[in-house]
């Protein structure tokens, strides 16, 4: 039996249009699909967009459109923008979907039945870039948003609550007795703090329709629509298909594991864990939380204007490399900073030199020289057999890295085996074996081993450059990037060399802009 996961990203409101940031974390979604899947996992990738809700309601009014105009351009463009990408998402969700509408007005009436909702008068700061109500320690000294640089509106009205209060000492039980629910563990703890010192309030569940009709009604009172939160959650059980006992896969919503940004693990954890638990449903297996894409210190949105367009890094510097840069340079959980300068010297030094130009040196030198095979009766020599065994720690690696969300140690591992063929080879001297027709066995058993090295490099990189890992793969009669090249113990034949992959060309800086007044 396959083991089955369920990976999610957040959907992402259709107020801006796909960044850099948004694109990390359906990356990292691709990766790690990309990962499980190649050991042999079932693997739902669920992304899409969020599309209800006032601060949705205001651009479309500034920009003069119907709501539901915007939402399907935008939407649109975060679809094209991963499929260009080639983010293998099996789910594009959309929260105006009308099975959506039908699960968010049955998931409330469940809680009204249940007890769980009520009415009253209700005071507070809301942000309408968080779209929330702020607590007062949320608020910075100058009482301002700390995300979005702005004071939140005082607002007070009639609303319906969910009583999320009930759920504090819930919330804590489940956070301290499941520690995979947040990961990294400095979330979980933050959380855990926040729901041991302060009072958990209850959730406003619903907007009145005098002030936001674009959302779904409620219900029970069709003078108002549900907040914008409380709607877009759901997305995750209802692709499930939820509340449908029929359709409802259970077993894959029990291994939801949501990849998000730490800007909602708050709305994620007390507010989603607290629904589903009053629904009677289990809380996901686990929230991932990524940190920010830092541009020049602050965080990249686009409400502060210092976006970078993942298309345009892949169209001016080529396919893959802002995924491999993405990966390699951040540090699950905590922020980094994006810069050109960081990403043109990553991508040259570890793609263009590293991986890039071993495959080619060793490539061309197997094509010139007719290498396929190990010869008959030739034997390995310690120093090949030691590079072999190289293979397998990397994916020993490999595999570590991904259950501890410490991506970087995956492509760390890989820049070692590439560091280690490149020392054997300079070692080995095959151009220099080339010219000795006595050292011919010699010559076809050392590249055929680093054949076999670069066969498992093409392999083990598939999550985080597939289209470079199946050019190698394709090149050495490899059909797909299966696990077993890279513990296969024997030396295989491979086919003769036709043609060279191009992997990866060395990029540059743009050159600076002339003075005009020079
Ligand atoms: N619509 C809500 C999510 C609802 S999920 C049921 C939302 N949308 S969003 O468009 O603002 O997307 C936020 C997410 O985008 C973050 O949680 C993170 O995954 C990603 N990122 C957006 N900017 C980012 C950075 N600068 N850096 C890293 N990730 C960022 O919140």
């Amino acid at each position: 039996m396959k083991n089955r996961r369920y990976i999610t990203t957040p959907l992402y409101y259709v107020n801006a249009r796909p960044h850099l940031g948004h694109a990390y974390t359906t990356i990292m979604a691709d990766v790690v699909k990309r990962h499980y899947t190649q050991r042999g996992d079932e693997v739902v990738f669920l992304t899409g967009t969020d599309e209800h809700g006032e601060k949705i309601a205001q651009i479309a009014a500034r920009e003069g459109k119907a709501p539901q105009q915007l939402a399907d351009e935008v939407s649109a463009d975060f679809k094209e923008t991963w499929e260009k990408m080639n983010l293998s998402f099996d789910i594009f969700y959309r929260t105006t979907s009308p099975s959506h509408v039908a699960a968010v007005r049955e998931a409330l009436t469940l809680l009204k039945s249940k007890g769980e909702i009520e009415f009253r008068e209700y005071e507070g700061n809301y942000c309408v870039g968080c779209e929330r109500f702020l607590t007062d320690t949320e608020l910075t000294a100058d009482g301002t948003c700390a995300d979005h640089q702005k004071k939140p509106e005082h607002r007070k009205e009639g609303n319906y609550f969910f009583l999320m209060s009930n759920y504090q000492q819930k919330l804590i039980d489940h956070l301290e007795s499941h520690p995979e629910s947040i990961r990294p563990d400095q979330y979980r703890g933050e959380i855990l703090s926040f729901l041991k010192n302060e009072k958990l309030g209850d959730l406003c569940i619903s907007r009145p329709k005098s002030r936001l009709t674009w959302g779904i009604e409620l219900p029970f009172d069709s003078n108002f629509v549900t907040y914008v939160w409380v709607d877009a959650l759901l997305n995750y059980l209802a692709a499930t298909g939820w509340p449908d006992a029929q359709k409802y896969d259970e077993k894959l919503w029990n291994e939801a594991v949501h990849l998000i940004g730490k800007d909602i693990v708050k709305t994620h954890s007390v507010y989603w864990f607290s629904i589903l638990m009053a629904l009677g449903v289990k809380p996901p297996k686990s929230l991932n939380v990524n940190g920010y894409w830092l541009i020049g210190g602050t965080k990249m949105s686009k409400s502060l204007g210092n976006v970078v367009r993942p298309l345009d890094v892949e169209g001016t510097y080529g396919r893959e490399t802002l995924r491999f840069y993405l990966l390699r340079e951040m540090s699950y959980g905590n922020d980094s900073t994006f810069t050109l300068e960081s990403f043109v010297n990553s991508v040259n030094a570890h793609l263009a030199n590293g991986i890039g130009n071993l495959c080619s040196r060793v490539l061309t030198l197997c094509q010139k020289n007719g290498v396929t095979q190990v010869p008959a009766g030739a034997k390995l020599e310690s120093a090949d057999q030691a590079l072999l065994d190289r293979r397998a720690q990397a994916l020993q690696e490999w595999n570590a890295a991904f259950e501890e969300l410490k991506y970087q140690n995956a492509v760390k591992s890989w820049s070692e085996l590439v560091t280690a063929c490149d020392l054997y080879i300079n070692e080995q001297k095959p151009w220099a074996l080339a010219k000795d027709p006595a050292q011919s066995g010699r010559l076809h058993t050392v590249l055929t081993v680093c054949m076999q090295v670069i066969e498992a490099l093409g392999v083990l990189i598939y999550p985080v450059l597939p289209e470079a890992s199946l050019k190698i793969c394709g090149a050495l009669g490899l059909e797909t990037p299966d696990l077993s090249a890279v513990t296969r113990a024997e030396v295989r034949a491979f086919p003769a060399i036709a043609e060279v992959p191009k992997l990866f060309m060395r990029i540059a800086l743009p050159a600076p802009e002339a003075d005009s007044k020079a």
